[in-house]
């Protein structure tokens, strides 16, 4: 598949068939994940790579709109690590959010790539789920939860699809 073709078939993948993700499909796509750009490469993120099946149903019911994380075989959390992040002129929290923003989307990406479905879960401003987060995983003071990505072989399959509209486009030339 090139590349445009791996970009416009992912599509949100919500209902997952069994089959457990191997550590080195995570591992690869957690190596696309920090190989997004970053703001003077600061690389303000963390993650947790779930696959506890415990861990996972938990995390459902942190999520209002992640019940699909019960089926999921893996999981992946990122966290801002605000201390690390390139601040600018313009202080907290600098581009810490562009920045882990990239390394989801790049995640997803890799995903597609291999074959296995996955769905963005919005975590980051909501402070009931980034305190459930928080709490489930003990994670410390100095990181700060903002997304959680879901992870299974596809049980569903969805259109590839742009949503391209050229109203929204100002042609500079
Ligand atoms: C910041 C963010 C938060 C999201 N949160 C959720 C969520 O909580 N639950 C969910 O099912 N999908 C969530 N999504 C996925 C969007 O619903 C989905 O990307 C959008 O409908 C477009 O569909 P597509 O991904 O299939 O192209 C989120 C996406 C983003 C970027």
């Amino acid at each position: 598949m090139d590349f445009q073709d791996i970009i416009l078939s992912r599509r949100s993948i919500r209902r997952y068939r069994e089959g457990a993700i191997d550590r080195g499909d995570l591992k690869k796509m957690l190596e696309a994940a920090m190989a997004a750009p970053s703001a003077v490469a600061k690389d303000p993120w963390f993650f947790y790579a779930v696959t506890n099946a415990g861990v996972l149903s938990t995390l459902a019911g942190v999520l209002p709109y992640g019940k699909m994380l019960k089926q999921a075989a893996a999981a992946v959390v990122i966290c801002g690590y605000p201390q690390k992040a390139y601040l600018g002129e313009t202080g907290e929290p600098g581009y810490m959010l562009q920045d882990c923003s990239a390394a989801v989307e790049n995640l997803i990406l890799s995903a597609q790539a291999l074959g296995i479905g996955s769905v963005w879960l919005g975590v980051y401003p909501n402070r009931d789920r980034i305190e459930g987060i928080r709490e489930l995983l003990s994670v410390p003071d100095n990181l700060l939860p903002l997304a959680v990505v879901s992870l299974g072989y596809p049980g569903e399959s969805l259109p590839p699809r742009t949503r391209y509209d050229e109203s929204l486009v100002s042609w500079v030339e």
